[in-house]
């Protein structure tokens, strides 16, 4: 089904992403670790989802490390789910034998992380490369590794770019920066310095896409309804998949395609958005709001930001709120100029100025 709450597996399921795909394939053929970028909700996970399925069709795992961050053990969980999945197609209990902190037992693999006991990562993937098989690996949403977590995975990534022919990864991220920031990859002290890591940035539907994407969901489950307001509905929620899926779900659950169920949608994903943004700081909502209402030079936004909280503003405050919010995907600097980069938080604070 075009329209559904989870990320596609299917190639049918999946609306106009074939040229993607095809990059996606070319690219995975051609470097060690890719990196797939693009909003929340544009369908970075799906792509990868059936780009695994239906590409890759084996020996592939694909794992959501959003929350793995934090400590070693769930790291260590993170790359046990990683070699659990890959248990399901080659046999790894003789491949992974000996090995200090692994251990097979049925269908689980699991790798030991404290201190004393911690599995050797590299040597694990080392004998997973001598399999001979190719073997690709997908890390959803890899922005918040960080620390001395983090370098475990940066240290892996490495390894594997050096040392192992046969193994691929796929890194994901809504937040560019972050990721970035992350993968360091411009800093000579970082494992993947030098690397060569090319990116795959993934862009919302453009508006003829958009309008398709929603009449051939409708068409797909015998839903009528009228092209005007489903091109409504396309200036609410621009390309973004995750939306437009959504949109869709509410209407057929209604049973009526209506502007109302777009604007009940828009209001979501704003709220989603603005909650988002409020989690680092309650001032963002208000730099957002200056560029919303076209103050868009750092020092029309500091006079602004000043009036609003009634206090004077020091640059270097200003500065960390402004490159926050380019870091996490929200807001763009061109020639000297800020804008908001996410479209529903552009309409919401009325930059666009369609609605
Ligand atoms: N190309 C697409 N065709 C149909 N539905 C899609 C497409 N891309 C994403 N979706 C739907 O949109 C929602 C969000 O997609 P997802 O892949 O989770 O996005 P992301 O990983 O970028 O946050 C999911 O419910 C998914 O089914
Ligand atoms: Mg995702």
């Amino acid at each position: 089904m075009l329209f559904s709450p989870e990320p596609k597996t299917s190639r049918k399921d999946l609306f106009d992403r074939e040229k993607e795909l095809d990059t996606l394939d070319k690219l995975i053929k051609t470097n060690k670790i890719i990196l797939v970028t693009g909003i929340r909700r544009v369908g970075k996970t799906s792509l990868i989802n059936v780009y695994l399925h239906e590409f890759v069709k084996k020996n592939f795992a694909l794992v959501d490390v959003r929350t793995s961050g934090n400590s070693f053990r769930e790291i260590y969980d993170t790359f046990s789910s990683v070699l659990t999945k890959l248990n399901r197609w080659t046999e790894l209990r003789s491949v992974l034998r000996g090995i200090r902190g692994v251990s097979v037992f049925g269908s689980g693999v699991s790798l030991s992380w404290g201190k004393e006991t911690r599995a050797n990562l590299g040597e694990v993937f080392d004998r997973i490369d001598s399999l001979g098989n190719q073997t690709v690996i997908a890390l959803d949403e890899a922005q918040r590794l960080r620390g001395s977590v983090g370098q475990v995975v940066l240290d892996i990534l490495a390894h594997c770019y050096d040392y192992c022919e046969n193994i691929r990864f796929v890194i994901t991220g809504s937040e560019v920066g972050l990721l970035e920031d992350f993968l360091k990859l411009e800093d000579p002290n970082s494992p993947l310095f030098g690397r060569h890591i090319p990116e795959l940035r993934l862009e919302g539907f453009n508006r003829k896409h958009s309008v398709s994407f929603l009449s051939n969901g409708f068409e797909e489950v015998g839903l009528a309804y009228k092209e005007e307001v489903l091109e409504k509905a396309v200036e609410y929620l621009d390309g973004i998949a995750g939306w437009l899926n959504e949109f869709g779900l509410r209407c057929i659950e209604k049973r009526v395609v209506s502007e109302d169920v777009a604007r009940e949608v828009f209001e979501l994903a704003a709220k989603l958005e603005l909650d988002e943004v409020t989690k680092f700081s309650k001032n963002y909502p208000l730099l957002l709001e200056a560029l919303g209402r076209g103050m868009n030079r750092w020092s029309q936004i500091k006079r602004y930001l000043e009036q609003r909280l009634e206090r004077t503003l020091n640059d270097s405050e200003l500065n960390r709120y402004l490159t926050n919010l380019i870091k996490r995907g929200f807001v763009e600097k061109k020639n000297e100029e800020y804008t908001i980069l996410n479209p529903i938080l552009a309409k919401h604070f009325g930059q666009l100025r369609v609605l």
